[in-house]
């Protein structure tokens, strides 16, 4: 069966792409790349494109791209997807030319946001190498794609099928935390195939939650990187939304900074990666071994 190689992209609406940019390149670590008047590429790596931000009011998660490794695998997945009564479009060249992909389809998502399928990333020339200003090494990215987000849940059962059934994305573990007495956030957590923990995980949030999701998370690949990020937020008095710590079921130590957009990003190191062989689903009662604690209640967040 044709599955998903890895998620390789972020859209993000956000309506100040000005702060977004100074957040992205000089608290991050991103590089700028293609820009026009409603949309700047932030690179990562060595492709053209990997976290998009489009002028836009929602200040949240409008899309996210799912690679495949051949266009057969792309159009078998499409025609899958289609025989369980999704609605999957094909998007016009110019669309896809915005993406930087060769070919491009996308449906809904139950909570508010697309998912886009594509083959054909265009990576940039070795003239046009990535360089952070700021990174001691690279982000982890490659096969393993852009990182991972978490999305709010309206209605967690109908959520869970459409990822395990419809998307086809594989569950990694569960967590059943316990924020206050009786008040438990449950986290589903899903992998693709070439198995960064998670690439994207579905949170049924015990209190009204105002976006689509709680966070994206971005990859370190050098420890000392995650410590460094942290203090930039810190000079720079950027909220905290969770302090450094780790988590139990992907190994991930990071922290959570909020983004110009509301939402926070994650900026980790030491993520594990899954093996589907050998590989045994866990349910943590847990959701940090140590850390992540809240600084800033969440109560206080735009
Ligand atoms: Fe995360």
């Amino acid at each position: 069966m044709a599955s998903i190689s890895n998620l390789g992209y972020f859209v993000l609406g956000v309506s100040d792409l000005a702060a977004w940019e100074r957040f992205a390149v000089d608290i991050i670590g991103l590089q700028a790349g293609r820009r026009d008047e409603r949309s700047l590429a932030l690179r990562m790596d060595d492709f053209e494109q990997r976290i998009v931000l489009v002028k836009d009011a929602a200040d949240d998660l409008l899309a996210v791209g799912w690679e495949f490794d051949t266009a057969a695998d792309l159009v078998a997945y499409v025609a899958r997807l289609r025989e369980q009564g999704v609605a999957v479009a094909e998007a016009a060249a110019e669309q896809a030319a915005e993406r930087r992909v060769e070919r491009l389809f996308s449906c809904d998502d139950p909570n508010g946001f697309r998912h886009e399928f594509y083959v054909g990333a265009q990576r940039a020339w070795m003239s046009n190498g990535f360089r952070s200003k700021l990174m001691r090494g690279g982000f982890n990215t490659g096969r393993l794609g852009v990182g991972h987000f978490v999305a709010a849940a309206k209605d967690p059962a109908a959520t869970a099928a459409f990822c395990e059934r419809a998307l086809g994305l594989r569950v990694s573990d569960y967590i059943r935390g316990e924020l206050a007495p009786g008040v438990v956030l449950e986290v589903n957590f899903y992998h693709s195939a070439t198995g960064r923990h998670h690439s994207m995980a579905t949170a049924k949030i015990p209190f009204p939650f105002p976006k689509r999701i709680h966070h994206i998370m971005v990859e370190a690949q050098d420890m000392n990187d995650v410590g460094l990020a942290y203090d930039r937020c810190l000079k720079a008095g950027l909220p905290i939304m969770m302090d450094l710590g780790h988590h139990p079921n992907d190994q991930m130590f990071s922290f959570y900074v909020q983004t110009p957009s509301g939402f926070a990003l994650e900026f980790g190191a030491g993520g594990v990666v899954v093996d589907d062989a050998n590989w045994a689903i866990r349910s943590y009662t847990q959701l940090s071994d140590w850390g992540h604690h809240h600084p800033h209640p969440p109560a206080q967040q735009a």
